[in-house]
């Protein structure tokens, strides 16, 4: 065999299940030591997915090994034992277990050598095919480098390159410095003079990591020097606690500041108070947590008003919870509730008059937050920050989901108080003087590799100083997320909402200012997570990590490829993204000057759809699709040719909404560019994030948050061929492919979405697929062409099933369990060879007063028993495994199926197929029940082949007795 690749694992079945579900779970806040805790960087891939996606793009699929799966049930076996190699390695507690990581490699590596033994006779063999070193791996839009970090995860040597700076950032500090510093002993004095940390032994980063936490804490230390008298104690008054007996214990004493709550303010548009500057709170409640509530409280006294605190829940507490707003972005007038429209805030925005006005203070008490009324001397430490420096860039006022610019904001540093700005410089340029001091630590531990920095290569003590800088300044830049003024009190957690908690720069009227110095949300807390996270990264194969133009690179020659490019207008990252680099740019435009050369990210080339940037909506489809179509065709010339390459396409929410089923104006555009450039697609995976999206998703698809392309480069030699070929074509295809989706038990939600890959994947082999007169069939045609041939062979599957079930698929696809016209089930009855007396007689049919319905599966009889029933069906057999499965769970169905043996087999066939109907009819709930019995088919079918009772260990007494 030469020159064909055999087809992987990711061409014919996935455990998505598996993958769905360790991709949400990972998702979780709570999932400690994610990379992503080092910086933010926007859509994320979710690490699961994308391991599971490389792996089973790198390994074969057995049915590509004939000679040693001979039949479709030993290739079945394999898949199966693939399947659960992937299943064990999405889960997040194994994502550093080298066990079952090794477990992968070596399947990655078997495949391996079998294409090198392949392509022996390859023009490049000796360059591609070394059969003693994996191929490298490449991911042009690598953004927070999911992808690449995977890869390396799994033995791939790692290329990571992308537009922007800050995402190639990102990249060199997750799959670049790593390796290049792996298994070094920290260089910091305290590692050298402690007992516990000279005994220690320093794996992977961990060396790197320890003196990132060592100089974070000097940073730490040197910044409360500077700048702690703006963050002053809270000196708890016996008048303040006159009406406070939650502040009786504090008198006298001082309380660390967390945070101060502001509230911006114009001056009131009502005449009789126009010299008054009114709050626009968007609420006054400050912690809502059950007996622990607390809410501002506004005070008027004459022409004028102050702010107070208290706990308990306010009299009136819709009034508290909206503050002084109306709704959107209409306030009231504090001092005589004459209504503040929007257009008058803008106008004051804009002509520079919004100021601010303490409203609250959160301090650290002895259990808990305690919520103090705002002091006078607490607005004059804040009006004391003069900032020597500040990052006067202006941004682009039509980006994507930025709405400030509106109300006068117009330059990142609109975005940051006076007291924030000091705050993060000193940061910012601490992260130099640190530098120094690793730099000098280094030298005094006589560490080798010579004098180059970072960005030249280099291993030694100045490159190492310049790699403990990167990650203070991340740590710096991701702390300007909850330092800014655009940051809310979240009064649910009582904590600070961070900024880029959605992809966009909305304003915020009310907002917190945190102290860098106290427990929550601290700057040190971002080093202590950051320090975490590098438990989760790898200590070798290499990584690179440089900045490039994915429509004009090449570094993906003869690479393996795996890429997530940017989704039409989903996210626009280098918009976003200035405002961590201006940041950056302070405390590293000096160590990375190639990185850091511009003011401002790169945007021309970014490959987003933005109107306003583009000159209209057509003007920027084009350049999306123009410059996706160039990133794409970089690729089909490039890449490893004994590997499909794998594109992640992410759906917006609303998008699916517009064409039923599967298309959509953002994923057309995209598969438009993807078959431009000269791939053929062979695979087309849904792939979910959203669990909680479940019920609303079904009927929409709105369920597939992302889409996996498998793609290879068409044949110089593909032929044209004519609607009428590319139909006759699919219909030979799709059965099969659609056999083995079904026998991988893809979740019947997943089937519609997955069989679109084998489908595009014969419109796509060929040049071109003309219609009647000429014209090329568009991919929006091929999709409804697909759909169809896709719903005539489920329908065709129907052909298997008895006469009583095929009455109720077609009845069930009419009415579902609604009463119809007896007259229109009888005739039904005689064109499907069966009779409505007989049916009421198995009893899943109800015949009464000229209506016939069909029973719900809770209104089946409990005591059914298949062997002695007479007219047995596969409708029964379904809904009766429903009935026990949600009544008893999969124990009790597996002793069904147990009993039933060969009969339940169709059980499964027929539920995909009801499942199918509901999600076109958008019947939610019932559509639910068919997917959860195919979901949980393997697992009833092991437990009926155990005796139909679940593999619980026996519980065994003090003794030893089973009990
Ligand atoms: C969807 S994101 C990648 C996310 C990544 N997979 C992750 O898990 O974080 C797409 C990336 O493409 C980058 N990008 C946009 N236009 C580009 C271009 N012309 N060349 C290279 N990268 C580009 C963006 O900066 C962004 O980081």
């Amino acid at each position: 065999m030469s020159g064909i690749p055999r087809k992987k694992l990711i061409e014919v079945a996935l455990p998505l299940e598996a993958i769905n579900i360790a991709s949400a779970l990972e998702k979780q806040p709570f999932t400690r030591r994610h990379p992503r805790s080092m910086h933010i960087w926007w859509a994320r891939r979710p690490l699961a997915a994308a391991r599971a996606v490389i792996f089973a793009q790198m390994v074969d699929d057995p049915s590509s090994h004939p000679d040693i799966f001979r039949t479709k049930k030993a290739q079945e076996k394999e898949r199966q034992r693939l399947f659960k190699i992937i299943e064990d390695l999405v889960k997040w507690k194994n994502t550093t277990n080298e066990e079952v990581l090794e477990r992968a490699r070596a399947e990655i590596w078997q495949s391996w050598r079998s294409a090198c033994a392949d392509y022996v006779d390859h023009p490049r063999a000796k360059e591609l095919f070394d059969r003693y070193k994996l191929p490298a791996f490449h991911d042009p839009f690598a953004g927070g480098g999911a992808l690449p970090l995977e890869a390396q995860r799994l033995g791939l040597e790692s290329y990571a390159s992308d537009l922007n700076p800050v995402a190639v950032l990102i990249n060199k500090a997750m799959i670049e410095i790593p390796p290049k510093f792996a298994g070094r002993p920290p260089v910091n004095p305290e590692a050298s003079s402690k007992k516990e940390l000279i005994a220690r032994e320093w794996h992977g980063a961990h060396g790197l990591a320890e003196d990132v936490r060592h100089y974070g804490m000097w940073m730490r230390d040197e910044a409360e020097k500077r700048i702690s008298h703006l963050y002053p104690k809270v000196e708890v008054t016996a008048e303040m606690a006159k009406d406070r007996p939650d502040l009786k214990p504090y008198i006298g004493k001082k309380l660390t500041v967390i945070a101060w709550i502001w509230a911006r303010t114009v001056k009131s548009p009502n005449p009789a108070f126009a010299h008054v500057d009114v709050p626009l709170a968007g609420t006054f409640m400050l912690s809502t947590k059950a007996a622990k509530e607390a809410h501002v409280v506004p005070v008027i006294e004459g022409d004028t008003y102050r702010f107070t605190v208290e706990v308990g829940l306010p009299k009136d507490i819709d009034s508290a919870k909206n503050g002084t707003k109306l709704a959107r972005a209409n306030f009231r007038c504090l001092m005589s509730g004459s209504p503040i429209s929007g257009d008058y805030i803008k106008a004051e925005g804009q002509a520079g008059r919004i100021g601010v006005k303490l409203m609250a203070v959160v301090a650290e008490g002895e259990s808990g937050r305690v919520y103090l009324p705002p002091a006078p001397d607490m607005e004059v430490a804040a009006q004391a920050a003069k900032p020597m420096w500040k990052p006067d860039v202006e941004f682009f006022q039509h980006a994507l989901g930025f709405r400030v610019g509106n109300y006068g904001m117009t330059k990142w540093s609109d975005l940051f108080t006076n007291r924030q700005l000091v705050a993060l410089t000193t940061f910012s340029d601490l992260v130099q003087e640190a530098r120094e001091r690793v730099q000098f630590d280094a030298n005094a531990s006589c560490m080798t590799g010579g004098e180059k920095t970072l960005e030249d290569g280099g291993s030694g003590a100045v490159a190492y100083a310049d790699a403990v800088a990167v990650y203070l300044a991340m740590a710096t830049s991701r702390w300007t997320d909850l330092s800014n003024s655009l940051c809310s009190w979240n009064n649910t957690n009582q904590n600070v909402r961070a900024l880029f908690s959605r992809q966009a720069v909305p304003m915020s009227w009310d907002f917190v200012e945190l102290s860098p110095f106290s427990k929550v949300g601290s700057w040190f807390s971002m080093v202590e997570s950051s320090v975490e996270a590098s438990a989760s990264l790898c200590a070798n194969p290499a990584g690179h990590a440089h900045q490039a133009n994915a429509s004009a690179q090449n570094t993906s020659s003869g690479k393996i490829v795996s890429t997530d490019p940017p989704y039409y207008d989903n996210v626009g990252y280098a918009d976003l993204s200035d405002f961590f680099y201006v940041w950056l740019r302070r405390s590293l435009g000096t160590l990375l000057p190639a990185l850091f050369t511009t003011v401002a990210v790169p945007k021309a080339e970014e490959l987003v759809a933005t109107p306003d940037r583009h000159g209209g909506r057509e003007q920027a489809e084009n350049f999306f699709l123009e410059g996706m179509t160039q990133a794409m065709h970089c690729l089909t010339g490039l890449t490893h040719p004994a590997f499909p390459v794998t594109i992640y396409y992410a759906f917006k929410q609303a998008e699916n909404d517009e064409i039923e089923g599967t298309a959509s104006t953002g994923w057309e555009t995209f598969l438009n560019a993807v078959i431009r450039s000269g791939f053929v697609i062979t695979g087309t995976w849904p792939m979910r994030t959203e669990r909680e999206a479940r019920s609303r998703g079904i009927g929409s698809n709105a369920l597939a948050s992302s889409i996996i392309l498998v793609c290879y480069p068409r044949s110089a030699e593909a032929a044209t061929i004519t609607r009428r070929e590319l139909i006759s074509a699919l219909k030979v295809s799709l059965p099969e492919a659609l056999e083995n989706l079904q026998r991988g038990n893809i979740a019947p939600v997943d089937l519609a979405q997955a069989a679109i890959g084998p489908g595009m994947g014969v419109y796509t082999r060929f040049a071109k697929v003309l219609d009647a007169s000429g014209q090329p069939v568009s991919v929006r045609e091929a999709l409804t062409l697909i759909n169809q041939v896709l719903d005539e062979t489920l329908a065709e599957q129907e052909g298997d099933f008895d006469a009583d079930t095929r009455w109720a698929v077609a009845w069930f696809e009419q009415s579902g369990f609604e009463a119809g016209e007896y007259g229109v089930a009888e005739t039904l009855s005689k064109a499907k060879n069966t009779s409505v007396a007989g049916m009421v007689g198995a009893k899943f049919l109800s015949s009464k007063s000229g209506k016939v319905r069909l029973l719900r599966p809770d209104e089946l009889p409990a005591d059914w028993d298949p062997a002695t029933d007479p007219r047995l069906t596969a409708w029964e057999v379904v809904h009766q495994l429903i009935r026990v499965l949600e009544a008893s769970g999969e124990g009790a169905a597996a002793e069904l199926v147990a009993k039933l043996g060969s009969k339940a087999e169709p059980a499964r066939e027929l539920a995909y197929r009801l499942y199918t109907i509901c999600e076109r009819k958008k019947r939610a709930p019932q559509a639910l029940s068919y997917n959860a019995l195919v979901q949980s088919w393997p697992e009833i079918v092991r437990l009926a082949h155990e005796g139909g009772r679940p593999l619980v260990q026996p519980q065994v007494d003090l003794f030893g007795q089973e009990r």
